[in-house]
């Protein structure tokens, strides 16, 4: 417990803050150990000298689970979806699965709530699966979504929550780290603890003790951005058998995968344990970075025993001991010129080193299909990738033999916000299944039909100056043909 006495000045007004605001204790608890460790100036490094690369994992392709097995542990699985962040990066302030991904066959526009809800539907008809879906929505991310899931009756299961609230906590100045004042829009105050915030969250809402009742016993965890992360029976089956309290889906790295977070084995309990790129001491860089050293990235889809989480979410009062990440922002994230200030976060996957006996498995590439920039985003609306019957965004190339996506470049002066990109793309986006990639400099708005090929290219065409690809134009090397 914390003692109030002994509370720095801007730590007692944010446990202020939060308390008049009805934040839940354990999120209080939270992050008041993190801002503890803001203020020690600890900085959580692990050496590679002190760990080793997580290798021999089991391959999703070499898994040969007995289907009615997987079956049976399906029929188990409830499915979680983080909806709480805002896609600032993308100069959002909403949820960003609400934005339109692909038009359907009968002209309907589908959002990535709309895909997954589908992904679900069409996972339950197929294997008779309950597969419930819980939502963790932030304050500012659930009405929306609780109103665009609305069409579909059918989505709750049997007296479920469609989602659970995550916390919310005071962005500090960063220089006094005092809670912010923002008298523009209070609102902008706040802000949800990052996706390791899953843990309280849970937690308060109650919801591992209400899955456990209803009959579950296994949690599929991923990003609402992340439409590869569809109900899977052979790894609902795999887990099951495994035992495990704790499992990670890793992708195996591509020469063009330049991440360093990683999860790595600790030599000095066998433990495994998630090292982001701010964990790593600058020297060991060149280790973090060699994908053949350390050959997986995480993907954040995650498993859960929820016997196993229910225990430790019990026996910490939701307060896990995850490492802290600093997030530096401003108030207002539209607004470059407001005042700067630092959030408090953490990684869901970093629990992986709470849960004695937690193990990870090798995943298909197609599993990870995330949209954190535009760039992902005109991929995924393009050609590139078919939409099944089965809600499943099926890539046209062959990922799993190590084919890539054409490599999308757009000018992040006039594409990087969502509103820009829109405007631009309004038309449609180009088909890409002929080219190797798409590099746009300059104020581009491209019409209906246009097609990309090779290593396609267009150049600024006067600096500032807007211009227009025509109806069914032909981008390639030499820009437009
Ligand atoms: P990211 O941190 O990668 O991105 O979240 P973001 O928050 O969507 O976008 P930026 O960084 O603001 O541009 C990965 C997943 O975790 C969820 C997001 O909704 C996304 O599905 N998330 C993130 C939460 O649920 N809560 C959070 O506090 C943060």
């Amino acid at each position: 417990m914390s003692d109030a006495t002994a509370q720095p000045h801007g730590l007692q007004q944010a446990r202020d803050k939060m308390t008049e605001a009805g934040v839940a204790p354990a999120a209080i608890e939270t992050f008041t150990r993190f801002y503890r460790i803001l203020t020690s100036g600890e900085t959580g490094l692990i050496r590679e000298e002190d760990v080793e690369p997580l290798t021999g994992i089991p391959r999703h392709a070499d898994l040969d689970i007995e289907p009615g097995a997987a079956a049976e542990a399906l029929g188990r699985t409830a499915i979680c979806k983080l909806n709480g962040g805002l896609g600032t990066s993308m100069g959002m302030d909403r949820a960003k699965s609400l934005l339109p991904v692909r038009v359907a066959d009968d002209g309907s526009v589908l959002s990535f709530l709309d895909i997954i809800a589908g992904q679900i539907r069409a996972a339950r008809r197929a294997t008779g699966a309950r597969l419930p879906l819980i939502l963790m929505d932030s304050f500012r991310t659930r009405d929306d979504t609780l109103e665009a899931l609305g069409r579909y009756t059918d989505l709750t299961v049997d007296g479920l929550p469609l989602d659970f609230l995550q916390n919310r906590e005071p962005k500090l100045r960063a220089d006094t780290l005092e809670p912010v004042r923002w008298d523009a829009d209070p609102s902008l105050e706040w802000c949800p603890p990052g996706h390791g915030d899953l843990y309280a969250a849970l937690h308060a809402g109650g919801i591992v003790p209400k899955l456990l009742e209803a009959g579950f016993r296994y949690l599929s965890v991923s990003n609402s951005d992340n439409l590869g992360a569809a109900p899977d029976a052979d790894i609902a089956g795999w887990f099951a058998a495994s035992g495990a309290p704790y499992a990670a889906e890793m992708c195996a790295k591509t020469p063009a995968d330049v991440k360093g977070g990683q999860l790595v084995r600790r030599k000095s309990d066998g433990r495994i344990v998630q090292r982001e790129t701010a964990q790593t001491h600058p020297d060991d860089m060149v280790f973090a970075l060699d994908a053949e050293r350390h050959p997986y990235f995480h993907t954040n889809n995650l498993w859960f025993d929820l016997e196993a989480l229910g225990a430790e979410l019990e026996r910490t009062g939701g307060v896990l001991e995850l490492p802290l990440i600093r997030n530096e922002k401003t108030v207002d994230p539209s607004d470059a010129s407001s005042p700067a200030v630092v959030q408090i976060e953490s990684a869901m996957g970093a629990a992986v080193r709470v849960f004695e006996g937690a193990t990870a498995i090798d995943v298909p590439r197609s599993r990870f299909l995330p949209v954190k920039t535009t760039n992902d985003l005109l991929l995924l609306r393009s050609d590139v990738y078919e939409l099944g019957d089965d809600y499943r965004l099926d890539a046209t190339f062959d990922a799993d033999a190590g084919q890539s996506a054409p490599l999308v470049d757009l000018d992040k002066r006039y594409y990087k916000l969502i509103d820009d990109f829109t405007a631009r793309f309004d038309a449609g986006a180009p088909s890409l299944t002929e080219a190797e990639s798409l590099t746009v400099a300059g104020d581009w708005t491209f019409g209906p039909g246009v097609r990309a090929v090779g290593k396609a290219v267009l150049t600024e065409p006067a600096e500032g100056a807007p211009a227009q690809v025509p109806d069914g134009a032909t981008v390639g090397p030499d820009g437009i043909a």
